[in-house]
């Protein structure tokens, strides 16, 4: 299927005048159990809220993946895996073996007790297995909840007490640039922080010698080696949850985001099928890790729901040269690379050369998520890397969407910057502070007027703060937490977060969660973090610290809070710039003003504004006189 400017907007216009039609039509994408006869139920509305979709249907996400290819496609590769190590030989697995690594695993997780409704915790390297293990939670009715393998011990254990979970799938090594990290270790010391930790299943990745707790550990070889290749798919209501993805908020701790079975499948797969115009058995690599949403919906659900080959690769762009995206390219012969601007930006440094000298004809099409895509760098991927023939698909969406919001397809006019126009069923609009909307070309808040199928279905464990985070600032409304602008031809440019999230190489990171890291530190009295440009990073972390009082704020201690930060949260938290301030400007009812620490670190001191509510304005000046720059 491919699209016109014209059937997208006609397409478009259907699915917004008669959204049940239009959805249960898209819904005979999937396999059900029980066709649905109903399709959005929901209201956004405080005395009434609720959200459903296709709420009779019964179905299988791992059958949808899995089993109905088998017929047509058992012998087609489903997973083509690139090793850190590109001297190493791929991986690969049909459908058929899919099929029956999937069974096992689902096998082996019931052996350990594990059964409908229970919480799994998967903190994997970007191996086969991880797949396998979010599909045998689905095979099975489980709700797995993925933590990204370079999270602490410290997020991973707060992570499995929120959700409940006791049981954990993990490794004894990742490997990603040459380097090891040592999960089994982090679990170990997971355990020593959260006691309910019963089960840990060991996946046996690099070999090292990794200590097992007797009647605790399990190596997911032995294990696998006692069960059955079959295992039949759980019926599952098309509510039912699927998984749990901890996410950065502006306040508080990361909150546990609830996909659906039903909903969310559909959405990952039309996306995936719609937008990157699939055509099995291409070969679709999005270099995200699994362990974010993007890695969900476009490296299993999705593409797997499409019956494609999908690429995993456990490494990362840079490694062992700025060739390594290309060369992987070249070796599997890529059709689509879905990656996300900072990587285009850290190779782009490296000067064209190391695009140029491989190949890249396989390529067809080009996909940028998690960030806004400058400009320049779109050019460059469009340019240099696609040659010019290959459109780029900048997709705009959030953990919480599911899937793809606002996004090109692909014959569609497309503008380097601009994630274009939304896509089905979506209906944004701008709206001013006051929750004004604002017509034609304007620039507001980006907010969404009615529910979509992969729409998020609740905070684990906490309603209230579901509906407080996104419905209660504009009543009724789906609010993003995104700006954005839109121009004469109705285009959206997502100007990046009106809120205290900080965007860093399409990571999202709490401002409050760095803070709250800060201040757990002995020398650490009080601290706020804002947002600062970096030109690879899209944002940088700067942290403004005040010291208590005896301790020497030196260069040492930069070191030792910025070794801290990421051994309480992971590296991605690690602060770019720390300034030590002996005091920080407040309101006179106390408040930080965040406005003017991120002028200040935007190094933007000229426009400082209004400083004349400041309990104490000399504070400004000292840190103006102060910034420091990132590193
Ligand atoms: C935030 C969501 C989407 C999956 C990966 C990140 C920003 C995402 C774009 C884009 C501009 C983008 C937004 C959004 N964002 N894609 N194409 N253009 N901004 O998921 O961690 O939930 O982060 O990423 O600010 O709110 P996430």
């Amino acid at each position: 299927m491919t699209l016109t400017d014209q059937s997208r907007a006609e397409t478009y216009a259907r699915s917004l005048a008669d959204p049940d039609a239009f959805w249960l039509d898209q819904a005979q994408r999937l396999d059900w159990i029980t066709a649905p006869t109903k399709a959005g139920d929901w209201s956004f509305d405080e005395k009434d809220f609720h959200v459903r979709w296709f709420d009779d249907g019964v179905l299988n996400v791992s059958a949808n993946c899995i089993d109905r290819h088998l017929e047509s496609r058992a012998d087609q590769v489903a997973i083509v895996w690139e090793p850190d190590d590109p001297a190493e030989d791929p991986r690969r697995y049909t459908y058929a073996e899919l099929h029956r690594e999937v069974c096992r695993f689902a096998n082996v997780l019931k052996a350990r007790g594990v059964a409908k409704g229970d919480r799994v915790t998967i903190y994997m390297p970007m191996i086969p297995e991880a797949a396998f293990a979010l599909l045998a939670c689905a095979r099975i009715g489980a709700v797995h909840s993925v933590v990204f393998g370079g999270f602490s011990a410290d997020a991973l254990a707060n992570r499995m007490e929120d959700c409940g979970s006791s049981v954990v799938v993990t490794a004894d090594e990742g490997r990603r640039g040459g380097k090891r990290v040592a999960l089994k270790a982090c679990v170990d010391e997971a355990a020593q922080i959260f006691a309910g930790i019963e089960t840990v299943i060991v996946v046996r990745a690099t070999g090292a010698d990794v200590a097992m707790q007797d009647g605790r550990d399990v190596w997911y070889d032995d294990a696998a080696a006692t069960v059955d290749t079959d295992c039949a798919p759980e019926p599952m209501a098309a509510e039912d949850p699927l998984f749990i993805l901890y996410t950065s908020g502006s306040t508080g701790k990361p909150k546990g985001v609830v996909h659906s079975t039903g909903g969310y499948l559909l959405w990952a797969a039309l996306t995936h099928q719609t937008v990157f115009d699939y055509r099995a058995p291409e070969v679709f690599w999005c270099a995200a890790d699994v362990g974010w949403v993007t890695g969900h919906s476009y490296i299993v659900y999705g593409p797997l729901a499409n019956g494609a080959t999908t690429l995993m690769y456990e490494g990362v762009p840079n490694w062992p040269t700025a060739s390594r995206i290309w060369e992987v390219v070249d070796r599997h012969q890529v059709a689509t690379l879905y990656t996300a601007p900072t990587a285009l930006r850290a190779l782009m440094k490296e000067g064209d050369d190391f695009v140029t000298r491989t190949s890249r004809k396989s390529l067809r099409l080009l996909g940028s998520v998690g960030e806004p895509i400058n400009p320049e760098a779109w050019r460059w991927y469009h340019d240099i890397v696609g040659e010019g023939r290959c459109p780029v698909m900048d997709t705009w969406w959030q953990t919480e969407t599911g899937g793809h919001m606002i996004t090109p397809t692909p014959d569609m006019m497309l503008k380097p910057g601009s994630a274009t126009l939304p896509f089905y069923g979506i209906e944004p609009k701008l709206l001013d502070g006051d929750g004004r909307e604002l017509t034609g070309e304007a620039e507001g808040n980006l907010v969404i007027m009615r529910s979509w199928p992969g729409q998020m279905r609740g905070v684990w464990g906490d309603e209230q703060r579901h509906f407080e985070t996104y419905f209660r600032t504009f009543p009724g409304v789906y609010t993003t937490g995104d700006g954005a602008r839109r121009d004469a031809d109705g285009y959206y440019w997502i100007t990046g977060r009106v809120d205290d999230v900080i965007n860093v190489s399409g990571h999202r990171m709490g401002t409050a969660e760095v803070e709250s890291a800060l201040v757990l530190h002995t020398a650490v009295a009080e601290a706020a973090v804002v947002g600062m440009p970096h030109d690879v990073k899209g944002q940088g972390i700067y942290a403004y610290v005040t010291v208590n009082a005896g301790v020497d704020a030196d260069d040492a201690l930069v070191k030792t809070l910025r070794d801290w930060v990421r051994h309480e949260i992971g590296p991605i938290a690690t602060p770019d710039a720390i300034q030590f301030a002996p005091g920080l400007p407040k309101t006179r009812s106390g408040k930080i003003m965040r406005r003017i620490l991120r002028k200040i670190a935007e190094g933007d001191v000229s426009s400082l504004g209004d400083t004349s509510t400041l309990a104490d304005p000399e504070v400004v000046e000292h840190l103006v006189a102060n910034r420091v720059s990132s590193g």
